[in-house]
């Protein structure tokens, strides 16, 4: 038995998981990767009451743990993109292995970090930097290996899963969720990542390149957050059997990809449909294994830091045997990844829910309707609110059929002209998936 040496930086909601784990299961953790897994050093500015550090070396400059000769493996928890760069990139150059769990970091700066890792001949591993406790990373990367993949999606934002949840299942207003989602941990101090879909992107196209062999591009998908959608759209998509879940949807057509993330009307039959709350859930189509669908807790303390300590087990088992983890970070050697085209935003194929306001008089939904249809947009259901007491306007709901978003947006354009509309249109994405 030989011993792997950890050290971490960063002792917050994550940082104090694996030490708590540590501390719980060391015997457990040696056990099953028949390695002296050591944690040794802790990088972090003050203590953390929620865990015990006591048995391990501190240090308040978390470069200490970085520069110290004895540890072999950095653990980046401190979240954000500059000072984390500098950490893990200072960590492989002194040749030491890195686990994160920071989606941010690989997305934006993963190719040049990988890259980096192959050079120095250590691992990068990353596991809890999707959806947190469930193992998507490791299934993708070896479990369905010898799979050519089709697609991926998922509930990959707990907060944004909580706050749609909270909204359909409470009636509850989007602010007055955010508020309890940020007092119970769910939500960053500064939630704007994961309401603008920004988390999810960065998700995502760690999971695409994973499963698609592509170089990671934080920018890749097309992105939208969960702040447009409504107690109404939440209401009406009910009445028509569809749950609003805020998806990352990646794709491949072809030699083309679709990658989007964005709020999306599915059927309640579908088992994603009813994954709520801080859940996540992510579906993988493959040829061999055909569709998986992985759902659990997709942050948390101890969630994201068993992914971690799994992370921390595999490098253990490995290096026990070899001086090298053989496991390519993405699947294939990073001078390996293939850059696929984006399919166009306009030409995507999709049926859509939309929902106006319009005067309440005959001939309205002949002039919408003729507008559609100009566009060969079909309207395959039509439900209509009866109007307010004393409103002249009502509410109307269609879902079209399949129609590519380049034409749903010229007849958006030509509705809105309609002096018989008050507002805009509101436009959601509808997926059916296969049969549950
Ligand atoms: N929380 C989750 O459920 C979850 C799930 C999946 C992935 N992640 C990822 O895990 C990482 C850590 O998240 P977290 O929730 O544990 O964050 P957190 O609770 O905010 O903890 C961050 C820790 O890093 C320290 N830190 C931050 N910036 C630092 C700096 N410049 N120098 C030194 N120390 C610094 C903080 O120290 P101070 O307390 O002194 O500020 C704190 O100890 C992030 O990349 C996050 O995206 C989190």
């Amino acid at each position: 038995m030989s011993s792997l040496k950890i050290g971490i930086c960063g002792l917050g909601t994550v940082g104090s998981g694996v030490v708590n784990i540590f501390n719980a299961h060391h015997g457990l953790i040696q056990q099953r990767c028949n390695n002296d897994l050591e944690l040794l050093h802790v990088g972090a500015r003050r203590d953390n009451s929620d865990c015990d550090t006591s048995d391990y070396r501190v240090s308040r400059d978390i470069f200490e743990v970085v520069r110290d000769p004895e540890v072999d493996v950095v653990v980046e928890l401190i979240g954000g993109t500059t000072v984390a760069r500098d950490l893990v990139t200072q960590a492989i150059e002194a040749g030491k292995h890195v686990v994160t769990a920071n989606k941010a970091l690989i997305a934006e700066f993963g190719n040049e970090l990988i890259a980096l890792a192959e050079r120095a001949q250590v691992a990068l591993r990353f596991e809890a930097a999707v959806a947190g406790g469930i193992p998507i990373i490791k299934v993708l990367r070896e479990s369905l290996a010898a799979n050519v993949v089709s697609g991926v999606a998922g509930i990959i934002n707990g907060t944004g899963n909580f706050i749609l949840t909270e909204m359909a299942h409470e009636g509850r207003s989007f602010e007055d969720v955010l508020a309890e989602a940020q007092a119970l941990g769910y939500a960053e101090a500064d939630p704007t990542f994961d309401i603008d879909g920004t988390d999810a992107a960065h998700k995502l196209v760690i999971l695409a390149s994973l499963a698609f062999g592509i170089p990671l591009d934080a920018n890749a998908a097309v992105t939208e957050g969960i702040d447009t959608v409504t107690p109404e759209d939440l209401d009406f998509a009910k009445e028509l059997g569809f749950s609003v879940k805020h998806l990352g949807i990646a794709r491949r057509s072809g030699d083309a990809l679709d990658l989007r993330v964005h709020p999306t009307l599915i059927p309640i039959n579908r088992q994603i449909a009813r994954v709520d709350g801080v859940l996540n859930a992510i579906m993988v189509e493959a040829d061999s294994v055909g569709e998986i669908v992985l759902t659990g807790p997709g942050a948390g303390s101890l969630p994201t830091a068993s992914s971690v300590c799994g992370d921390l087990m595999d490098l253990g088992r490995v290096l026990n045997h070899s001086l090298v983890d053989p496991t390519p970070t993405l699947g294939v050697p990073s001078d390996q990844l293939q850059t696929l085209p984006l399919i166009p935003r306009h030409e995507v194929a999709g049926v859509w829910y939309l929902r106006l306001v319009v005067e309440d008089r005959p001939g309205v939904m002949a002039e919408i309707s003729g507008l559609l249809s100009a566009r060969g947009i079909s309207i395959e259901q039509l439900v209509q609110r009866p109007p307010a007491e004393g409103s002249s306007h009502v509410t109307v709901v269609i879902l079209t059929d399949a129609v590519m978003c380049g034409h749903l947006d010229s007849a958006i354009l030509d509705i809105e002209t309609l002096p018989a509309l008050s507002g805009s249109v509101v436009r959601l994405r509808v997926e059916s998936f296969k049969e549950a």
